[in-house]
């Protein structure tokens, strides 16, 4: 469970200042499904990064399970992140010279686990997101959708309890977005996972169980009973 208090955010640039965050209290359970949206530059990606531990607040603390991540050492939030926090973001980031497979075993590197196995993981993973015939293909052999499903198969593989994502279907078209979303949904019911997404598509924010709004640095969280 995630518990965010007085989350602050300001970037210096020179003289320039910017409160991306400014005051976030924020509580997510275990298995909460949540969807974060609101204006371009309102500080979505930044919040995303916070539950990440990709970046530290300026102040307040953002506790994961009872561990205040921006307490934590590089080395210790490097061993959070690559155990139990998958990303998935817009433009897919895989490496263009390795294979899917190899793509999807990088998640396991850092976690020590034998070639073997790594191996047998990722194709397992790539299976669940329907492209057990494409263990070998590079990204460039891949439509933007498969693509996709490779990024969410290496963010899965590591049996994370977090996925973060944001605006994971931003680069793709309606029908494969309604596809990716399929595959995100299925996985978060099948694996109980904590699940946070940035998204601009309010069809899809209509579908969450809880909406967080921000808007300059500051949140609004809507319950969709309906959902
Ligand atoms: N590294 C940085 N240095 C300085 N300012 C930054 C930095 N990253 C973000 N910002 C600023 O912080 C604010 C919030 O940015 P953020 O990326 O969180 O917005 P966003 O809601 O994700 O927007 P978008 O929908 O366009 O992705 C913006 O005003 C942005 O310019
Ligand atoms: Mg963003």
């Amino acid at each position: 469970m995630y518990v965010l208090t007085g989350v602050t955010k300001r970037y210096t640039r020179g003289k320039d200042t910017v409160d991306a965050l400014d005051g976030v209290d924020l509580t997510i359970a275990d298995g909460d499904r949540l969807v974060i949206q609101g204006p371009t530059g309102g500080g979505k990606s930044t919040l995303l990064q916070m539950l990440g531990g990709l970046d530290k607040p300026s102040g307040g603390s953002v506790e994961l399970d009872g561990t205040d991540l921006a307490g934590l050492s590089e080395a210790r939030l490097t061993r959070v992140r690559s155990e139990s926090i998958g990303f998935v973001f817009q433009s897919f980031n895989l490496i263009p010279t390795l294979s899917a497979q190899e793509n999807v075993e990088t998640a396991l590197v850092p976690l020590g686990v034998k070639a073997g196995e790594r191996r047998r993981r990722a194709a397992e993973a790539l299976e669940s997101v329907g492209l057990g015939e494409r263990l070998g293909h590079l990204p460039a052999e891949l439509s933007g959708g498969q693509q996709q499903r490779v990024a969410i198969a290496r963010a899965l593989v590591k049996r994370p309890k977090v996925l973060l994502a944001d605006e994971p279907t931003g680069n793709l078209d309606e029908s494969t977005r309604d596809e990716i979303m399929e595959v995100l949904e299925g996985l978060w019911k099948e694996h109980g996972l904590t699940f946070v997404m940035v998204t601009h598509d309010s069809t899809l924010a209509r579908k969450a169980p809880r909406v967080v709004t921000i808007r300059k640095g500051r949140i609004t969280v809507k319950e969709n009973a309906g959902a």
